[in-house]
């Protein structure tokens, strides 16, 4: 089936600045696809080129397998969401919403019913004729997405669409946002500098840094398996070392790290004896236990002692401190609650995997 938008070799340049550089992708019709990166990576100028505001230096986009180069904006069957909603203060959530309609030229009852209809399916019949500041902010956020939906355009482009909400809104405003893409059925191209907004809602995420993509896949891909150290560190936590490499066999190596704790790790590029690496290991993959006997099936082992807490309900965590080197180990506390009562110096085992270890060259990315 021919993706609702297609975005192949597209190049976009500021003078001396390469913003977006060579990124391809496409989208297939109703799924989510998030864009993830750091602030200045590049992310609205790719929106901005499928919005039409903007002209790529090169490359093509394609909505339903058609080239929108030469749709002018307000043509193109896209809407952008922004960060400030740009709502009308002055007019009610009906005119609001009706806006597009009105411009479209469309018929004053024509619009009323659609209004109905959208503000129904958002959850919230009957508010239209309320004034936007007598909504609260997780209310005014899916008017701002309805008065998008009522146009039913073939991509919906959200630029960073909760950024300026508190912490509990923006939790709640995820899960709200990821239904309402499943009721209306819409492509949603999501940009975000906020992992778990994108590892919760997507069905693909981009990650993107300076101007290209890193890596495209499935949060799992992109959590369990990142093929690029920018892609282990920029999503979810690690333990991450510098080090060098002792012994290679197969796609194993064996290695100290600059603190000296010596590893066992699965590189995900070919490294040679002597090359530095730089070694992810999530704090979840580190098992915890009173016993070394406890830890033989692992092929990184290090004794050491409880050197900090670091409580936080159902993701604490503890930093164990290795008695042979020094080196602090971040280990996340399991959901058992069997290790709940650990305190400062107590002596712990941690083992992890070779697996569970991704080494990179160093300074890739
Ligand atoms: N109109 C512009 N003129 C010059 N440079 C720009 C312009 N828009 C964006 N840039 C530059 O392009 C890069 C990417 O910006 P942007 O797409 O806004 O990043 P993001 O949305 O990921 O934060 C930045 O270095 C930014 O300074
Ligand atoms: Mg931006």
């Amino acid at each position: 089936m021919t993706p609702d938008l297609e975005c192949t070799d597209l190049t976009r340049r500021f003078g001396e600045t390469l913003a977006v550089d060579d990124v391809s992708f496409s989208v297939p019709a109703g799924s989510f696809f998030s864009i993830l990166g750091p602030s200045g990576c590049g992310k609205t100028t790719i929106m901005r080129m499928i919005a039409g505001f903007l002209e790529p230096t090169s490359g093509d986009i394609q909505i339903k397998g058609r080239s929108v180069l030469d749709v002018p904006p307000n043509k193109r069957p896209v809407n952008m969401v922004f960060q400030h909603l740009a709502l009308f203060p002055m007019m009610n959530v009906e005119a609001n919403i009706g806006y597009g309609l009105r411009r479209a030229g469309m018929a004053k009852p024509e619009i009323s019913r659609k209004v109905d209809e959208v503000l129904e399916r958002i959850g919230l019949p009957g508010v239209g004729k309320r004034k936007v500041d007598e909504l609260s902010g997780g209310q005014r956020q899916r008017i701002a997405i309805a008065r998008c939906m009522v146009l039913e355009p073939d991509v919906l482009l959200l630029d960073e669409p909760l950024g300026a909400l508190d912490l509990k809104l923006r939790e709640r405003m995820k899960i709200e946002l990821k239904a309402l893409q499943a009721e209306f059925d819409t492509t949603f191209v999501y940009i975000t500098h906020d992992q778990s907004e994108a590892l919760v809602m997507s069905d693909r995420i981009a990650v993107m840094n300076k101007g290209k993509f890193e890596q495209v896949g499935t949060g799992q891909d992109l959590y369990f398996r990142p093929q690029t150290p920018f892609v282990a560190s920029f999503v979810g936590d690690s333990n991450r070392w510098r080090g060098t490499v002792e012994r290679t066999s197969g796609s194993t190596v064996e290695l100290r790290t600059e603190t000296g704790l010596t590893m066992r790790a699965a590189a995900k590029s070919p490294q040679a004896k002597g090359a530095t690496v730089d070694i992810f290991v999530r704090p979840e993959a580190i098992r915890l236990a009173h016993d070394d006997a406890d830890l033989a099936q692992f092929d990184n082992r290090i004794f050491g002692r409880v050197s900090s807490l670091l409580f936080n309900g159902a993701a604490s965590r503890i930093l164990v401190e290795s008695y042979e080197s020094g080196g602090e180990v971040e280990v996340t506390l399991p959901q058992s609650g069997e290790f709940s009562d650990l305190k400062r110096g107590v002596p712990v085992h941690i083992g992890w995997t070779a697996e569970n270890a991704n080494c990179f060259a160093a300074g890739e990315g």
